[in-house]
């Protein structure tokens, strides 16, 4: 029974290694100024402040150095998109925020950004990951995505179908079945024709719930996502353009020691939606 008797310890890996990746160096290069070995032993100290705060696979395995979105061939076409004049943006259990850090250092406005998270103990850690607390404009809103209605929150209801680009890396994995549509429906509270969701998650060939520290997660595979999304748009009628693929770990730059606590058929899977109506 290796799932329930998983514990965090089983995705911490001391070493930076190679994890440090041409993209997070550019990014910590042109939006933080930070480079070299004053970068890497910057990176130790603040992933292990990081680790003490929250025990996810992201911080413990140095995910938040990996391509990520800038690894999508539509790479630019996300950037297009966010560097619309006005072009409003929201990070989505935002974690430490290196989307939108990843954005800015290409040159996007920091000042239409949300950054979400029911903790908002990673987002401050961020602050000192990129030393940007002065430059940073995004506005964190502390929230319990499942348990909000944008309707109703302060700082959701401004937008609610206004947001142009939202980001969801390794965010609605999180969740059981039932905690994803709830979840996929609030983004779609706050999307308009045209409105891209942007991210990746950990997937299994054979989809499927597995428990983890923080819940029931359910993973996908590419045709799970697709039947989730097709109850999303049925339920809020919408129409959207599913673009999703199913990707080998490593291509996202994870290493075999990295995956090892992993049932075989692991996956990963990048995702682009759009809102057509
Ligand atoms: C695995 S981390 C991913 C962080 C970041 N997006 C990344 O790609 O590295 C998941 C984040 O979602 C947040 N989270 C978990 N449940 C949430 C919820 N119900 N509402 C909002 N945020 C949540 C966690 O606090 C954590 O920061």
């Amino acid at each position: 029974m290796p799932a329930l008797a998983l514990d965090s310890s089983s995705w911490y890996q001391v070493e930076i290694g190679p994890r440090l990746t041409a993209t997070a160096e550019f990014v910590f290069l042109n939006w933080s100024g930070l480079a070299g070995e004053e970068l890497v032993s910057h990176l130790y100290r603040v992933r292990d402040q990081a680790w003490t705060v929250s025990k996810y696979p992201c911080v413990g395995l140095w995910m938040f150095l990996l391509d990520g979105i800038a690894g999508f061939p539509q790479f630019p076409a996300i950037l297009e998109i966010a560097k619309q004049p006005q072009a409003k943006i929201i990070d989505l259990g935002c974690g430490l925020g290196q989307d939108l850090r990843l954005l800015a250092a290409h040159g996007v406005s920091t000042e239409n950004m949300w950054a979400l998270d029911i903790d908002d103990g990673l987002w401050k850690v961020g602050y000192d990951l990129f030393r940007d607390q002065t430059q940073m404009q995004a506005k964190f809103l502390h929230a319990d995505f499942l348990k909000v209605d944008p309707a109703l929150n302060q700082g959701l209801s401004p937008l609610r179908g206004e947001v142009d680009l939202m980001l969801a890396s390794q965010f609605t994995h999180l969740f059981d079945w039932a905690d994803q549509l709830t979840a996929s429906k609030n983004m779609v509270d706050l999307s308009k024709p045209g409105t891209m969701i942007v991210g990746f998650q950990q997937g299994r060939e054979t989809a499927r719930a597995i428990p983890r520290p923080w819940g029931m997660m359910f993973y996908h595979n590419k045709d799970s996502f697709l039947q989730l999304w097709d109850v999303v748009q049925q339920q809020t009628e919408t129409k959207w353009k599913l673009d999703i693929t199913e990707i080998q770990l490593k291509d996202w730059g994870m290493l075999d020691v990295d995956v090892a606590w992993m049932p075989d058929d692991h996956m990963g899977l990048n995702f682009i939606l759009t809102r057509e109506a």
